[in-house]
């Protein structure tokens, strides 16, 4: 198989990561016979500094001409002050909304030789198993007016939340089609003792519903699911929610499985190429000192090809090599007991190519016996 790739490493521990995810891919293309093509775009802090706009058009046109795009991560104070639309978040949401990327889907599992690295006691987190489909193309992120402005005089602001119905439509269709493949439970979350949008997506919910009468629905407020999420988590399978919400509970959920730079993410597309990142910042604190933990974008490599490439095996072989690599021991700094002897992003990234490519050794061998 051949195919297009374009990586965007961003700002921060982005290009660290994204690194890791290239070199891994490479691996795995070796291994199974593929060649991938990576191309390279800014985006964020980096592309502000290089071009004076955080998504430069030519980025853009990368993403639209290639068959997926990996994303490190953006943002940093170095841009702090910057006014709105020259901050590196604002690329962020433009390549979200250039790309028409409607669905971001944050799996939340545990590797079970990280029930230790969980701030949870492990009888609440074993089993956990969910997924949060949050949507990533309306509500507060987008809607306008979004400014500083004047009431009565006096100094006043105002964000909007909008959504048009069909934007919560697709999004929780979706979720029903993806519980459909795995647990047949959906959690709509939504705050619709307060507001209008919440009663609609409530709504919506419901009338979608009725298309999948083998699917369990249920409603949570956003403020209970977020205490149900440490309390029971494995009551969930897919969590659907609107943007904010999902932004919110998606980083809370992350440190169930140990860190937050465990987890992946994939940016489904209405129309073009899918956008896989992890679900982590850029983390300046600690980005050129080779400790962040390479894995939430090494796993969203994965998700990449199997939701992409259709390349199932190959995206199992990967998330094997990361289990087998953490179940020996080995753990980046945010993963580690204090005292522990702790990888390097670098390091860290070589083991789990030695992993992938020994599960090839291995299978060689077992095929010259059979
Ligand atoms: C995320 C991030 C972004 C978001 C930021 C960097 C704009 O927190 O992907 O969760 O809020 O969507
Ligand atoms: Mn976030």
């Amino acid at each position: 198989m051949i195919r297009k790739i374009a990586v965007l490493p961003g700002d921060g521990i982005g290009a660290e990561v994204a690194q890791g995810a290239v070199e891994i891919l490479q691996a795995a293309a070796h291994r199974f016979g593929h060649h991938f093509h990576f191309q390279y775009g800014e985006i964020g802090g980096t592309a502000i500094d290089n071009t004076g706009n955080p998504l430069p058009e030519e980025t853009v046109e990368l993403c639209k001409n290639s068959d997926a795009v990996l994303l490190g991560a953006v943002g940093g104070p170095k841009w702090d002050k910057q006014p709105p639309h020259l901050r590196p978040e604002r690329g962020l949401l433009k390549i979200r909304n250039d790309l028409q990327l409607y669905a971001n889907l944050r799996p939340v599992s545990l590797h079970s030789s990280l029930s230790e690295s969980s701030p949870l006691k492990k009888e609440v987190i074993e089993g956990t198993d969910l997924l949060i489909v949050r949507e990533l193309t309306g509500g507060l992120y987008f809607g306008k007016p979004s400014e500083r402005t004047t009431y009565e005089g006096k100094e006043a602001v105002v964000d909007t939340l909008f959504y048009q119905k069909e934007e919560i439509e697709r999004i929780i269709e979706l979720s029903f089609e993806i519980a459909g493949k795995r647990n047949k439970k959906v959690t709509s979350v939504d705050k619709a003792n307060v507001l209008e949008s919440s009663r609609v997506w409530r709504e919506t919910a419901e009338e979608v519903a009725k298309k999948y009468p083998d699917i369990e629905l249920t409603h949570m407020l956003v403020d209970n699911a977020a205490m149900q999420l440490i309390k029971n988590p494995r009551q969930f399978d897919v969590v659907v929610t609107e943007n904010m919400f999902g932004d919110i509970l998606s980083d809370e959920a992350s440190v169930l499985t140990g860190s937050l730079g465990m987890l992946p993410s994939a940016s489904i597309s209405a129309s073009g190429p899918h956008l896989y990142e992890p679900i982590h910042g850029s983390a300046p604190d600690i980005a050129g000192k080779n400790t962040a933990n390479p894995l939430g974008m090494i796993l969203s490599a994965a998700s990449m090809l199997r939701l992409s490439f259709g390349l199932e095996e190959e995206a199992q072989a990967i998330e094997k090599a990361v289990s087998d690599v953490l179940e020996n021991g080995s753990r980046t700094a945010d993963l580690a007991h204090s005292g522990k002897e702790t990888l390097g992003t670098r390091e860290m990234i070589a083991e789990i190519k030695t992993s992938l490519l020994d599960q090839e050794a291995i299978a060689n061998i077992m095929g010259a016996y059979a």
